[in-house]
């Protein structure tokens, strides 16, 4: 049965997906830095680490059970007992722990990769899982490479792994393969066919190499999933994860035709993506959706102007909800009279008669023909240089 409660739940895994993008790693210092950004942001789930994967790793893991309240703290684990139990003893500290073990699924994964029969994956499930309960009541169970799983045998998975006693499952769309509809039809097919679906959160946990991880963890939730696993700005191995800031703002900013809830403050996302930035080395690309230098800056003329008018003209979010003062006017050839008095305002010279004003715009479109951006400083320099010549 699809769930009536419309709280979906944010797990972060900047720290352990994302971290695995090459040349993203982190200091625990940095780490810590980080974990702390997300609680301020109040994501549910922080995934730390992957305990087993190194003693740094499971430095991380413990430091951040230790240092961070609020968020679940997770650790990732293959479906062995060496994996989980480091997972354990990390998590030891934490206020809430969470052990996510997972295991591939797919024909593709099972036949080259683990070399395993179906049926000996389908052990492996329940005994994973039965062995991570006796560390915490919180287990995830994740189905790597769950959309390219055959259907028959993923409901068989499930339903064997909320039978040993995982409370999330999750459905990773491990190489960003699947479409919105055909993920939203796996999450449908799954409430219809694992009889005890009701007993678990149903999670998605996307990436992004078509471009469409966070269009299909939407399309998840449409369908009833009630877990979302993201990374700040997107980070993450090859094209990245589904990026936490977009869904975050996605489901704000179109609640009308998305009703679902998160409990986090969209006000903190833009010092978290720029502290992800800086401690990963993974520049934000300008154009990136919310977090991007332009997203909340304007250059063209007729933008500008309708922007002043009405910020909503060219404005479907206020920069203030990611945390930004305001949106900038961009001053570039594209910009128009409007704009450009405003900037003048801004710059301290209200005073200005019209003549002067037109003057310093007519030296100002010169100005722009040349350059890609005319900065303030510029600006003043042309206002005075016109002062100094009349
Ligand atoms: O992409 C993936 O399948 C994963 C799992 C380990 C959850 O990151
Ligand atoms: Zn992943």
């Amino acid at each position: 049965m699809v769930s009536s409660d419309n709280r979906v739940i944010i797990f972060d895994t900047t720290l352990r997906d994302g971290e695995q993008s090459p040349g993203a790693s982190m200091s625990l210092d940095e780490k810590l830095r980080v974990a702390h950004a997300l609680a301020e942001l109040k994501v549910d789930v922080i995934e730390a680490g992957f305990a087993i994967a190194s003693n740094g790793d499971f430095r991380s893991v413990n430091e951040i059970a230790k240092q961070i309240k609020g968020p679940t703290i997770c650790s990732l684990a293959r479906a062995t007992k060496g994996d989980i139990e480091r997972a354990g003893e990390a998590l030891v500290p934490a206020e809430n722990k969470r052990i996510h073990t997972f295991i591939s699924t797919s024909p593709l994964h099972m036949k080259y990769k683990l070399q395993m029969e179906p049926e000996r994956v389908l052990e492996k499930v329940s005994e994973s899982v039965a062995f991570a309960r006796r560390f915490t009541d919180d287990v995830e169970w994740s189905a790597e490479d769950g959309s390219r799983t055959e259907h028959d045998f993923l409901c068989r998975c499930v339903e064997a792994a909320i039978d040993a006693g995982a409370t999330t499952i999750n459905i990773p769309d491990t190489v960003g393969y699947t479409t919105p509809g055909e993920y939203a039809a796996i999450m449908t097919m799954l409430f219809n066919r694992v009889p005890n679906i009701d007993k678990a959160i149903l999670s998605v946990h996307c990436h992004n190499d078509l471009g469409l991880a966070v269009a299909n963890s939407l399309a998840a939730v449409q369908a009833g999933a009630r877990q979302i696993e993201c990374t700040i700005n997107g980070l993450g191995e090859r094209a990245g994860n589904a990026a936490l800031e977009e869904i975050l703002m996605a489901l704000q900013t179109r609640n009308d035709v998305m009703p679902y809830s998160t409990g986090l403050d969209s006000t903190k996302i833009m010092n978290a993506s720029r502290l992800v930035s800086a401690v990963s080395g993974f520049v934000v690309q300008p154009n990136k959706a919310i977090v991007g230098a332009n997203a909340f800056a304007h250059e063209s003329g007729i933008h500008q102007d309708g922007y002043l008018k009405h910020a909503e003209t060219y404005e479907i979010m206020k920069p203030q909800s990611i945390g930004l003062n305001k949106s900038s006017l961009v001053m570039g050839k594209h910009s128009g009279r409007h704009a450009f008095k405003e900037k003048l305002k801004e710059l301290g010279f209200a005073e200005m008669g019209d003549n002067a004003i037109q003057d310093a715009f007519d030296r100002f479109k010169e100005l722009a023909d040349k350059k890609k951006e005319v900065y303030d400083d510029d600006i003043v320099a042309l206002v005075d240089d016109g002062l100094r010549d009349n």
